[in-house]
C-alpha cells in the first residue's frame, strides 16, 4: 500500500500529504501522556542503555547530507536547550575533507533516511575509529547505518520513494525532538517547556493537516512564479533550516536556482540582489526572532522587494507594514516544532512548480534517492 501512488499523480505528492499520518507513525508507542497527576514523558527503547553517556558527552555532533542535515540544523536549538550539551553540526563529505576532530567523549548523531548514503556512513566510520558513541537515526530498518551504529532511532516515516525527501525530513526533526527531551530528563527547571514540547507533538499532526490545506494557494502561487530564474528564502533561528530545505526542494525538482538565507546574515551581501523583480521568501512566524524578522521585511520593502511572507495565522498585517507582499498563513505551534508546519507550504510550492514547468517530479535529472557512492 505504502508503495503506490493512491489517489495522487506523483509519489512526492503523496508523500507530503501523508505527513500528518507518518508524524503519528513515528511518535506512536513513544510519547506518554498520563493522567492528571502523571508526567508527560518521552521512551526511546532505542536508547535506554546510553542516555548517562549521551548527557555526559563533551558535546553532541549531528552529521548528516542534504535534507538530513537541514532536519538537524531544524532540531539543533531545542536539543542545545534541553541538553544543555554543545551541539555542533557538520556535513559528512566536509567532515571528512577536513578530518575535523572527532573525540571519543562526543556523542556523534548520523542522521538519514536511507541509512545508506556513503558519505554518512564513511563518516560513520570515521567517527568509530575515533572512539565517538555513534547513534544512527534512519528510516530504514536494517541499513547499513542502523547496523554499524552503537544505538539509535528508526525515524519510522514509511517508505519514501520520490527522490526530494518530504515527510522523512519532517518526522526527523520530529524524532530529534523527541531525543531532546529524552536527553533532557525531567529536571524541574525545564518540566514546563518539556511539557509544551510533548502536547506541542501531539497536536502536531492535526496542525500538519490544516497546513495542507494551503495545497490551492501553494499552486496559484507556483503559477505566478513559473517562469522566474530565482528565488531566494530568508529565515533565521529555528527557521533558518526551513529556509535551507525549501530552497532545496525548489532546485531539486522544479530546477529552479533558489537559495536559502540565514537573515541575520542579509546587510553581508544578499541585501545587494534585492530588487522589484527577485521574488523573496521570508519566513516570520511567532518566535523570539519575530520583531528581527519584521525588521528584515520593512527593509527589504525599502528595497521594493518582491516579497512572500510566512506569518502566524492573524499576522498578516503585523508583518506587512508599509508595503505590499503576498501572505502565506500558518498555524501557531510550539516554536521548535514550527519548522515541520512551515516547510510544508514550500514542499507544495516545490511540487507545483516542478509540474508546471513540466519536470520529473519523482526522479528529478542527475539525481538519485540514495548517493552510495562518493
Ligand atoms: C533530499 O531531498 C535529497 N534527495 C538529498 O539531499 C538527501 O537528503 C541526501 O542525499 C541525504 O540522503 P539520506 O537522508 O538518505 O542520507
Amino acid at each position: 500500500e505504502q508503495i503506490n501512488k493512491g489517489n495522487y499523480e506523483h509519489y512526492m505528492q503523496k508523500e507530503i500529504h501523508e505527513q500528518p499520518e507518518s508524524l503519528k507513525t513515528t511518535m506512536r508507542g513513544r510519547l506518554i501522556r498520563g493522567g492528571s497527576c502523571k508526567a508527560k514523558t518521552v521512551l526511546l527503547g532505542g536508547l535506554k542503555d546510553h542516555l548517562k553517556t549521551i548527557r555526559r558527552s563533551r558535546r553532541i555532533v549531528f552529521i548528516g547530507c542534504g535534507t538530513s542535515y537541514n532536519a538537524a540544523l531544524a532540531a539543533r536549538p531545542i536539543l542545545e536547550e534541553l541538553s544543555g550539551v554543545p551541539v555542533t553540526m557538520e556535513i559528512a563529505s566536509d567532515l571528512l575533507d577536513r578530518q575535523g576532530p572527532i573525540y571519543r567523549e562526543d556523542t556523534a548523531v548520523f542522521v538519514s533516511q536511507s541509512g545508506e548514503t556513503a558519505d554518512t556512513l564513511l563518516a560513520l566510520e570515521y567517527a568509530l575509529e575515533n572512539g565517538a558513541l555513534c547513534v544512527g537515526i534512519t528510516n530504514t530498518v536494517g541499513s547499513a547505518i542502523a547496523r554499524h551504529t552503537h544505538c539509535g532511532i528508526h525515524i519510522n516515516a514509511g517508505c519514501e520513494i520520490g527522490v526530494a525527501s518530504t515527510k522523512a525530513y519532517t518526522s526527523q526533526i520530529v524524532v530529534m525532538a523527541m531525543l531532546a527531551l529524552a536527553i533532557g530528563g525531567d529536571t524541574i527547571s525545564n518540566q514546563a517547556r518539556r511539557e509544551a514540547v510533548i502536547d506541542g507533538l501531539f497536536d502536531l499532526p492535526n496542525n500538519v493537516r490544516e497546513v495542507l490545506k494551503l495545497d490551492q494557494e501553494m499552486k496559484d502561487l507556483a503559477k505566478l512564479l513559473v517562469a522566474e530564474q530565482s528565488l531566494l528564502v530568508f529565515g533565521r533561528g529555528y527557521n533558518y533550516a526551513t529556509a535551507l530545505e525549501g530552497a532545496l526542494k525548489v532546485k531539486e525538482v522544479a530546477l529552479m536556482h533558489s537559495e536559502g538565507i540565514l537573515a541575520g546574515e542579509m546587510k553581508h551581501g544578499p541585501l545587494a540582489l534585492v530588487d522589484e523583480n527577485l521574488p523573496i521568501v521570508v519566513i516570520a512566524t511567532r518566535d523570539a526572532c519575530f520583531s528581527k524578522q519584521q525588521s528584515v521585511i520593512q527593509q527589504l520593502h525599502a528595497r521594493k522587494g518582491r516579497l512572500i511572507v510566512m506569518c502566524s495565522k492573524g499576522d498578516a498585517n503585523a508583518v506587512c507594514l508599509g508595503g505590499s507582499c503576498r501572505i502565506i498563513e500558518v498555524p501557531q505551534v510550539e516554536d521548535c516544532l514550527q519548522p515541520v508546519v512551515n516547510i510544508i507550504p514550500l514542499q507544495l510550492l516545490a511540487y507545483h512548480l516542478t509540474v508546471l514547468r513540466g519536470f520529473n517530479v519523482d526522479q528529478p535529472r542527475n539525481l538519485a534517492k540514495s548517493v552510495t557512492t562518493q
